[in-house]
């Protein structure tokens, strides 16, 4: 694993021509394509489904990760699966038997991550650790693209970061809401290696903006 992974968020992608986004993507150096997926009931918002996730993993071999913004996940995860996600976070808020669904999602044999809402307590991330292969905070209140990266976040990223080195765990926290090149750097600094983009990425030149971010978030590396 790269030690900082770039992954576009499509939902600012252009949905009528979604091919030649991801294969800008790919020309700028992205490592995974996070793909949302809302519901319209844990989320006031509805995006897609299984069957584009598939279009998606027939035209491209970057990682899919797919950020589950739905109520009873289970239900969903295996046609997730099935249709190429390599990578399926659920959310903490929309799961009541969440050490099963993550069971189940390892056991189909995809990596499986936890969800934070904004002020979800971390302690859910504290119990859900070993059965985790990453962590997503969330740094706006899920349900559209394009909000402002909420501070507070930062405080989050670090506290999280100190407990999981104080338990020996190495396992990646990935930022997701408001990132850009102009905070990418202190995301990094509190301990992200995960870093989700969408507005900032597909508004001008997808490339350009990619490679912005990879130099804000590196910056940071060269300095610790
Ligand atoms: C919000 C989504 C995010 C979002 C990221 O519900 O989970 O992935 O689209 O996009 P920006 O970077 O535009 O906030
Ligand atoms: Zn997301």
């Amino acid at each position: 694993m790269k030690s900082i992974i770039i992954a576009p968020s499509l939902l600012s992608a252009n949905f009528a021509c979604l091919l030649q986004d991801i294969r800008a993507c790919e020309e700028g150096g992205a490592d995974a394509l996070h793909l949302d997926i809302m519901d319209g009931h844990f989320v006031p918002n509805i995006t897609f489904g299984p069957q584009v996730v598939a279009a998606i993993r027939a035209n491209t071999s970057l990682v899919l990760d797919c950020h589950l913004m739905i109520r009873e996940p289970d239900r969903y995860v295996p046609a997730f699966v099935e249709a190429g996600a390599n990578w399926i976070s659920v959310h903490v808020e929309a799961s009541t038997h969440l050490h099963r669904t993550l069971s189940q999602i390892r056991g189909l044999g995809a990596q499986a991550g936890i969800a934070l809402n904004p002020t979800t307590p971390l302690e859910f991330a504290f119990e859900a650790a070993p059965y985790v292969d990453f962590i997503l905070l969330m740094s706006v209140n899920p349900g559209f693209g394009g909000q402002q990266f909420i501070p507070g976040t930062i405080h989050r990223i670090k506290r999280l970061r100190q407990w999981l080195e104080m338990n020996a765990l190495d396992i990646p926290i990935e930022v997701d809401g408001g990132i850009s090149s102009e905070n990418a750097t202190v995301v990094v600094q509190a301990g992200a290696r995960i870093l989700v983009s969408g507005a900032a990425i597909f508004s001008g030149d997808i490339k350009e903006n990619i490679s912005s971010l990879r130099k804000a978030a590196k910056a940071e590396v060269s300095t610790k």
